[in-house]
Formats: C-alpha cells, sequence, structure tokens
C-alpha cells in the first residue's frame, strides 16, 4: 500500500538556514500522525513543501505516491490545510471563502455551496456564515480554517498548530471533529505543542529539532522511555536507603526522604511496583502507603529535544551570544 507522506533526505534551505535538513519521514494511510518539536524546528516549513508553497532544496516527498512537485494539482487536491498564520480573505463573507476554496478544487457551485454549509455546521459557525473573515472571534477563525481545509473533502488533512491560543471547549471540539474525521478514513497530520493534545489523538508522533526526525513513536512508547517514580511509605523507616537493585532490575535510583523512600525506575512503574513491594516486605519494611507518578510525554520531549540543543549551544554561536549579555 502506499504511504500517505513519504519523505526522504528532505532538506530546504533559506539562505543560510537550513530549516530542513534531510528530513526522512513516513506516514501511513488513514493514520493520525503527529508532528511535535519547539519553535523553528522545522514543522510548518515540512507542512509548506507538502502543499506546494515551498520549493524545497533537495531530496525526495510523495503524497500518496505522487510527487509533490512533479504532480502538484494533484497533490494539492488530495490536501485540505488548516494554516498556522490566518491567510483568509478578510473581506468576504465565510460562506463564500469556503465556497470559492471549493470552486478552486473543481466542485461545482451547487455542490460547493452544499458543501460550505456543511463544513460551517460541523464546525460550529454555521449562524456567521454571512459575516466576513475580520469579524469573527479569534476562536471563530480557528474554526474557519478548519471548515476551509475539509470543505474540498480531502484524503489528507494537515493541521498546523490547530488548537493554538483556542479555549478548552473549542479544542475538545476540534478533537472530536478531527477524531471523527480520522475514524472515516482521512489521514492526519497535526503539529501542536500541545503535549496532551499529541497523547491523545495521535497514532504516532514525530519528535523533530533543527530540520530533523529526533524519533518516531507512538505516544505509549515514548513514555516508556522515561522514568517513573515509586514512592513508597514506610512504617518504620531504616537508617539508610535499603539496597535492592538485585531484586528489581529496572530500579535507576533509590532515595530516602524521611519515612519515604522514592525510587525511580526504567519504564512502567505499574509493571515494577508489586515486586518492589515484595522485596521491601522480604526484608522486614512494612509499607502504608505507595503512589506512582508516570513520566509524561511533555518531560520526555523536553529531554529529546533538549540534548540536541544543547549540542547545538556548545558548538554554535548561540553561546557567545548569551555571554555578550
Ligand atoms: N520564509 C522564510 N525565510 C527565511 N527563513 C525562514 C522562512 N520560513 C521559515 N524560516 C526559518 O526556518 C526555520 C524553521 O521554521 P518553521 O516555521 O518551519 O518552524 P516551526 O517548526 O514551524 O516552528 P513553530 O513551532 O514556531 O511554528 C526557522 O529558523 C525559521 O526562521
Ligand atoms: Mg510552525
Amino acid at each position: 500500500m502506499t504511504l500517505a507522506i513519504e519523505a526522504t533526505d528532505l532538506v530546504k534551505e533559506y539562505g543560510d538556514v537550513r530549516a530542513l535538513s534531510g528530513l526522512s519521514l513516513a506516514v501511513e494511510r488513514g493514520e493520525f500522525f503527529g508532528l511535535l518539536g519547539p519553535n523553528g524546528a522545522g514543522k510548518t516549513t515540512f507542512i509548506n513543501t507538502l502543499v506546494g508553497l515551498v520549493r524545497k532544496t533537495g531530496g525526495e516527498v510523495r503524497v500518496f505516491g505522487d510527487d509533490v512537485e512533479d504532480d502538484y494539482r494533484k497533490v494539492r487536491n488530495s490536501i485540505g490545510l488548516a494554516p498556522q498564520e490566518f491567510n483568509v480573505d478578510r473581506f468576504f463573507p465565510i460562506r463564500e471563502v469556503l465556497m470559492h476554496k471549493a470552486g478552486y478544487h473543481g466542485v461545482s457551485e451547487a455542490e460547493a455551496k452544499r458543501r460550505a454549509d456543511e463544513a460551517l455546521e460541523l464546525v460550529g459557525i454555521y449562524d456567521k456564515r454571512h459575516t466576513r473573515f475580520d469579524w469573527l472571534s479569534g476562536g471563530m477563525k480557528r474554526r474557519l480554517l478548519l471548515a476551509r481545509a475539509i470543505v474540498t473533502d480531502p484524503d489528507l488533512l494537515i493541521l498546523d498548530e490547530p488548537t493554538a491560543g483556542v479555549d478548552v471547549q473549542l479544542r475538545h471540539d476540534l478533537w472530536e471533529i478531527i477524531n471523527r474525521l480520522n475514524d472515516e478514513g482521512t489521514t492526519i497530520l497535526l503539529t501542536t505543542h500541545y503535549i496532551e493534545e499529541a497523547e491523545r489523538l495521535c497514532d504516532r508522533v514525530a519528535i523533530m529539532d533543527n530540520g530533523r526526525k529526533v524519533t518516531v513513536a507512538t505516544p505509549e512508547e515514548l513514555m516508556e522511555r522515561g522514568s517513573d517514580t515509586i514512592t513508597v511509605e514506610l512504617r518504620d523507616p531504616p537508617a539508610s536507603a535499603p539496597r535492592l537493585d538485585g531484586a528489581v532490575t529496572e530500579i535507576e535510583d533509590v532515595r530516602l526522604e524521611h519515612d519515604r523512600l522514592v525510587v525511580r525506575v526504567e519504564g512502567g512503574g505499574g509493571r515494577v511496583a508489586p515486586r518492589l513491594l515484595n522485596a521491601l516486605e522480604d526484608r522486614g519494611h512494612e509499607i502504608t502507603d505507595i503512589e506512582i507518578s508516570r513520566t509524561s510525554l511533555e518531560e520526555i520531549f523536553v529531554e529529546l529535544t533538549e540534548g540536541q540543543r544543547g549540542e547545538v549551544e556548545r558548538d554554535g554561536p548561540e553561546r557567545d551570544t548569551l555571554e555578550a549579555y
């Protein structure tokens, strides 16, 4: 089966800036794929190469098997994009904006009107259909971008930070809408700075930094890579932390804090906890309470991208600038 997106050694240079630096990435058909990374990682640049807004410097990108530059029209017609920046004709009633968009993709006028109404209905701003874009509230503008992205019934829906700055209610509404579209078979590429969003929605996420892929994994796999902390409260705390690493091999660190033993373990704390408790009981400790705190995707994300950043800072000009201040 052909992939929805296949990028190989993709490079984009803006003068001296290397926004994409040999990015290779494969997104499967029907997948809900997240693209995470700090500001300037190259996420929007990557998206823009897919839709023909940016011409790559090197490498190859295909969407449903078609080259994004050689088969530009075909590729463009298969993608719906809700961009990071608002780029809507401000003066037109929003229903017309959607009809223009559908018309541009070859949809007849009657059908365009039907789809525009349906899309506005879906994102909950149908009653604003005669309002011009710049009179919408910020959240309504985000909703309109989503409506415009889906009005052509795309096979690949790309959402570049669709929930930036929107309220909790709208965020949940948007999640529901895009989840439903994904259930119906639409492939989704989502960039976000809300780790919780990626964790909830995405089948897999790629973490990007400095124009490159750092890793690709399911949110669960990423969390497995972190360390969980098991805190055990003991009735009679010992004078020093007991040695447990022989009994429980996943232990990375044990600290004694008053009557509590704080144990950092590799991987899932839930899996390790029963053995840890047995080992403690075998050593004569009485346990009065236990708490497991899981690493969040956010911590893993920071760890993965900070490592890279650290290297850049050590070698790069940023260091000098920082010291100069
Ligand atoms: N049109 C442009 N001209 C010059 N440099 C650009 C241009 N667009 C992006 N860049 C640079 O390319 C790099 C990647 O930017 P990009 O917008 O792709 O990042 P991003 O991952 O989307 O970040 P954010 O999370 O802030 O949206 C940055 O260093 C940026 O300054
Ligand atoms: Mg961006």
